[in-house]
């Protein structure tokens, strides 16, 4: 255990059960940074009312356990009763040079690994990805590179919109402009047009309404002519989703492909075997299920429809299906749903349906990480200038050349500058989605987004890309800086112990899902950084020799810290900046 705040909440608990007996060993000791020392804890106020006695002697009761257990620093009494607490300089920088000689930089592997289903990024195979999907793919991959880091088993699950009535239409539209314009163009990312394009013959020409509608019969009956075309349509797309993936370093593959084509087969299962066990019942003619507690207007309970009254399936039968497979098939402990913060009423519905069903049973986790829209600077939805949804391959692209734009300055060669331009552009996207909460609505911005100050991907870059620069510089190997850490100035001890926060703030985002928080994270680290760099010189001739020593290993070890969490977040740091 690194992180400062761990280590003394257990050390103030033993000491509560010290003073007052075992039954207070598991009070929160709430702690809590502090101006006036390191941490405050604040467990005697509540503790004074539950003891009945005036909270400033509880503190000092604790302090007085505290002291006796050969504490790493000193505990005041101040205020109504608060404990104020300081670190000895000592103790952190024993823990940060030990965190720097641990290969896995103060991140726990857990002892009870967990089989954790990430469903994401999930476009619709008939319309624009668009820049919510976008947001969906960055948050989930850094969900999904979490858990793997602390040692859980991932099974990813890219629940494309590959199926259902419109497939018809896009299927015949394909055979009318053949095969290899239809490839090109949906490899290009032109599926909006070509959707619209369908979408229009099939309002206007009666005769390409009559086709689109009978190919919808041999789809679902998986005529194989029908799947073959299907296939080409469904190849082209997905090879557009790829590059977009390849782009942004997004781990997703074709095996984590599980879209609603794979769950059609088993819908009407799911239905009869619901009906069956009164699960489901018939309602105006549809097949729906009743979960307590959700009600629309009038308090009438809320259907959570699984058949239309005209046979068809929907959205929520699919995903009833989904949610069987991944716990009985996939073996789900936990099953993330990264999804638009617009569906969380069906999600919850979906939740309760499967609890009642018993498909997803008390111990396994279902949770719905809610995704905030992305707004355009007129605060609707992003679109470009013209009022057309942004192709993504041409956002990103923008990017790189608004990259290349902050780099200008700089004296690389071409192909270096692309390749910084292209890590900047991307880290610069991703950390935008990854910086606020992500069930927040957000403004695109490309100027904030590329800033080289505030809590920004290219500000962390920087920070991460000058650190290796004074390695260069110095001619010192990273790995061969190994201190030991001593702490004179208030920056050195500021920023080790930022550092011993790490662990936890990785812990905090695969146990929360917060993506946000290590961010935040690594922006503070960052900035204590840059507050330790400006106030002690690492280089210079007349530092001595074992302070250098040290200085270089706090370098080393805010590398190692900035480098894990941005690869973490799935940020990528260009080697010089
Ligand atoms: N394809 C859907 C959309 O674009 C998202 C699917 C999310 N996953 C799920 N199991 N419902 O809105």
């Amino acid at each position: 255990m690194t992180d400062p705040q761990l280590v003394l909440a257990e050390r103030v608990q033993q000491a509560l059960a010290a003073a007052f007996g075992a039954d207070f060993s598991d009070a929160d000791p709430l702690i809590r940074p502090s101006q006036f020392a390191d941490y405050q804890a604040n467990v005697a106020m509540s503790l004074g009312k539950r003891l009945r006695r005036a909270p400033r002697e509880v503190a000092q009761e604790i302090a007085d356990r505290l002291a006796e257990a050969d504490f790493p620093g000193t505990v005041e009494v101040s205020g109504p009763g608060f404990l104020n607490i300081t670190l000895d300089d000592s103790w952190i920088a024993g823990r940060a040079t030990a965190m720097l000689a641990d290969p896995r930089t103060g991140v726990a592997v857990t002892d009870e690994p967990q089989t954790v289903v990430i469903d994401y990024s999930a476009p619709n195979a008939a319309k624009e990805m668009h820049v919510g999907h976008l947001r969906t793919t960055i948050v989930g991959d850094a969900l999904a590179r979490v858990h793997e880091h602390v040692g859980n088993k991932v099974i990813r699950q890219n629940h494309l919109g590959d199926w259902g009535t419109p497939f018809g239409m896009l299927i015949e539209h394909l055979l009318d402009i053949g095969e290899e314009a239809a490839v090109a163009q949906l490899e290009a990312g032109g599926s909006n047009e070509y959707y619209q394009a369908a979408r229009s013959k099939f309002d206007s020409d009666p005769e390409f309404n009559r086709r689109a509608r009978a190919r919808v019969v041999t789809l679902q009956a998986e005529e194989p002519e029908t799947m073959r075309l299907w296939h080409i349509f469904m190849n082209a797309t997905v090879s557009y989703f790829n590059k977009v993936y390849t782009r942004l370093g997004i781990t997703l593959t074709d095996e984590d492909i599980a879209g609603e084509s794979m769950y059609n087969p088993m819908l009407a299962q799911v239905c009869d075997e619901l009906q069956e066990r009164g699960i489901a019942v018939i309602s105006d003619g549809a097949l729906c299920i009743f979960p307590p507690g959700f009600t629309g207007r009038e308090d009438q309970p809320l259907p959570f429809m699984i058949r239309k009254s005209d046979g068809g399936y929907g959205y929520a039968t699919t995903d009833m299906a989904t949610i069987r497979y991944r716990v009985q098939d996939l073996k789900a402990d936990r099953i993330i749903y990264v999804i638009g913060a617009t569906q969380a009423l069906h999600m919850s519905m979906l939740y309760a349906s499967a609890r009642m069903a018993g498909w997803l049973p008390e111990h396994v986790r279902a949770e719905h990480v809610q995704i905030g829209s992305v707004l355009g600077s007129d605060g609707k939805m992003f679109k470009t200038r013209s009022g057309k949804s942004i192709k993504l391959v041409e956002l990103l692209d923008e990017a790189d050349d608004r990259a290349a734009a902050v780099i200008a300055d700089r004296e690389y060669d071409d192909a270096t500058r692309a390749e910084i331009a292209h890590a900047v552009g991307m880290g610069a996207v991703k950390y935008a989605d990854l910086s606020v909460s992500h069930d927040s609505e957000y403004v695109f911005d490309f100027d904030r987004m590329l800033a080289l100050t505030g809590n920004t991907g290219p500000y962390l870059q920087y920070a991460t890309a000058r650190i290796r620069s004074i390695f260069r510089r110095g001619g010192v190997d990273p790995a061969q800086a190994t201190g030991p850490i001593v702490l004179g100035h208030p920056a050195e001890r500021a920023l080790a112990l930022r550092l011993l926060g790490f662990g936890s703030a990785v812990a905090e985002m695969a146990e929360e899902s917060v993506p946000h928080r290590l961010a935040a994270f690594l922006f503070d680290t960052a900035s204590a950084f840059t507050a330790f760099y400006e106030n002690c010189p690492v280089l210079r001739d007349d530092v001595d020799e074992a302070v250098r020593a040290s200085r270089l290993a706090l370098c080393a070890l805010t590398l190692r810290v900035l480098e894990t969490g941005l690869d973490l977040l799935g940020v990528p740091v260009p080697e010089r900046m």
